[in-house]
């Protein structure tokens, strides 16, 4: 449809300028105007020409019936029309099946890629939790936001690099260490998991209230681990390989792998280079003993970089992770996906890389995204309402089972698809809002089988598979569309390119969920609509069965974009 959009766009800037000798719009204005109508009865396509009313100083119907005589003849339309202040278009049979119905069919699973990364490379910062700290609710928007746009950019030819930027440094290690050594046991651990690792973080703060030496202690053991002592090295090493093996579980789930894991403890050498450059060009302050830049004048907060006892923070671990990546990856972007909790945290230390003369510094960009709560309530770590995403999944997959086990018992890889549905139905629930909005997650609408939800969608896919199981298509032969819904089913899937490309530019998952239910819709009317399998002539049944086809490519490519899978039977 971007194609045909694009056509009509240049050629309606003609029929303007016959229409009208003054204030023609040109092409890129009349390209920004156009709009796909929600009922589509009089055209796929509407120019409202009220926008055009105050530089063309007419009434809109007036343009439009002027601009609809002008454009006769376009091709690639049934019928071009003014109706009142819109100019219509109808998109013709034809069109739909030499140019999407083909393409749809012939890409497969390139349908809907595009080339605008082609020679880009983007580094993409996501999931990155703390070690051994649980990996909650809260981390799903990051992991899921995140690996859904490298999977957008990768679609649209960027090589991208995924970067589980782990938050393993800094003095909670110390405590840990300290707590292990007192109470933890090394059995207790490998059985526990991540789970007896908080324990014992929780023990510490609980014995610190009372024991004042404590807090020194593992300050201690800290500064042992930042010089490399060699036990207190082995037991951070230890900590974070079971953090990660119980992380791996969930990315698993999801099918994400990454291309590099350097924690925040990697940069610890890569620090003071970029301070001795702050320090030479005079962007630090010492503040109270802490060395800081001053951001006053951009009207944010000080950064800080150094703490009075001389120990690096987090932006400064940041700082020197964008130098390293841009020299290790050239990036042309790279992309952090945050709770909007660190938006503050992103622009001050983007505005020092800035001010460090770093040319590169607008090439950053912090994708912020709303907080969750479960079932109305919001998450608090210190009360203990936290949801584990390894729990929400297990529960969600816990269900699915259930419903196989009633709706089809005899179903092959049962513990695979229940995966799938289960752990898409999270994941679509949440990427189907704009990732700003505050998100209230309520399992049962989640994993409901009606509506706009993972399970409907993976089923619709499943429908395509079942129906093209059924009989032989000629993907070759010539198609004829002969009904309202197959025109439109093929119209919806000839927006898919377009809706990634606006789910690119924005950084907006949302924007191919969204797609994916318009999808369904259209091709669950087509189905109500249509006998395919029955069609009263075999040309007919032909048609319906590629544009099934086509449907099947747009939609599974749609939702492997948001990190859903697609089983061909559920
Ligand atoms: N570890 C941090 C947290 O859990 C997120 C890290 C985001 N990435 C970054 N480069 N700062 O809040």
């Amino acid at each position: 449809m971007l194609e045909l959009k694009k056509k009509l766009a240049s050629s309606l800037a003609e029929a303007a300028a016959k229409a009208f000798s003054e204030n023609a719009p040109g092409e890129d204005e009349i390209a920004a105007m156009l709009e796909y109508p929600p009922d589509d009865t009089l055209g796929d396509i509407a120019l409202p020409c009220f926008k055009l009313s105050k530089t063309l100083r007419q009434a809109p119907p007036k343009i439009a019936s002027a601009l609809a005589e002008a454009s006769q003849g376009i091709p690639g339309f049934d019928r071009i029309a003014a109706d009142g202040g819109d100019l219509n278009f109808k998109v013709s049979g034809e069109y739909l099946v030499l140019n999407v119905l083909k393409n749809a069919i012939d890409t497969g699973e390139n349908y809907g890629k595009n080339d605008i990364g082609k020679g880009k490379t983007v580094v993409l910062d996501y999931a990155s939790p703390n070690v051994a700290k649980p990996f909650h609710i809260g981390h799903l928007g990051t992991t899921v936001i995140g690996h859904s746009l490298k999977l957008i950019h990768q679609f649209s030819g960027y090589n991208c690099i995924g970067i589980n930027h782990l938050g393993d440094w800094g003095t909670q290690f110390g405590k840990l260490i300290c707590a292990f050594r007192l109470w933890g046991s090394r059995e207790e651990i490998e059985k526990g998991g991540i789970d007896a690792l908080v324990a014992l973080y929780v023990k510490f703060h609980a014995e610190a209230e009372k024991d004042g030496t404590l807090n020194d202690r593992a300050r201690a053991e800290f500064k042992k681990l930042e010089e490399h002592d060699e036990e207190n090295t082995a037991l951070w090493k230890w900590f974070i390989e079971i953090s990660l093996r119980e992380y791996e579980i969930t990315f698993k789930q999801l099918g994400i792998t990454f291309d590099s894991y350097n924690g925040e403890s990697f940069y610890t050498d890569k620090m003071p280079e970029q301070i001795e450059k702050m320090r030479e060009m005079n962007l630090l302050k010492i503040d109270d003993g802490a060395s800081i830049v001053d951001l006053e004048e951009y009207g944010m907060p000080p950064c800080l970089i150094l703490k009075k006892v001389g120990s690096t923070l987090y932006p400064t671990r940041d700082i020197a992770a964008a130098v390293y990546r841009k020299r290790t990856y050239n990036f042309d972007k790279c992309i952090y996906v945050t709770s909007a909790g660190q938006s503050l945290h992103f622009a001050q230390w983007f505005k020092v890389v800035e001010l460090m003369g770093y040319d590169w510094y607008n090439e950053l960009v912090h994708v912020p995204y709303g907080t969750v709560s479960i079932n109305g309530e919001k998450l608090a770590t210190r009360t203990g309402n936290v949801v584990l995403l390894r729990d929400l999944f297990a529960q969600a997959i816990e269900k699915v089972h259930a419903v196989i086990d009633e709706k089809n018992p005899g179903l092959e890889n049962r513990d695979e698809v229940a995966e799938a549905v289960g752990v898409g139905a999270v994941v679509f629930h949440y990427l189907y809002n704009s990732r700003i909005k505050d998100i209230n997650f309520v399992m049962e609408s989640a994993l409901s089988f009606d509506g706009a939800t993972g399970p409907y969608a993976q089923y619709t896919y499943a429908r395509t598979c079942s129906i093209l199981g059924k009989a032989d298509a000629d993907m070759n032969a010539e198609a004829v569309i002969t009904s309202p819904e197959e025109a439109r089913l093929l119209l919806t899937v000839s927006k898919f390119p377009e809706r990634v490309i606006q789910a690119l530019n924005a950084y907006e998952p949302s924007m191919i969920t969204r797609y994916i239910i318009e999808l369904c819709t259209a091709f669950n009317r087509f189905y109500q609509a249509c006998p395919i399998i029955t069609a009263e002539s075999k040309s007919v049944k032909n048609t319906r069965l590629q544009i099934t086809k086509a449907a099947q490519n747009a939609l599974g490519n749609a939702l492997h974009l948001i990190c859903l899978k697609t089983p061909e039977k559920i």
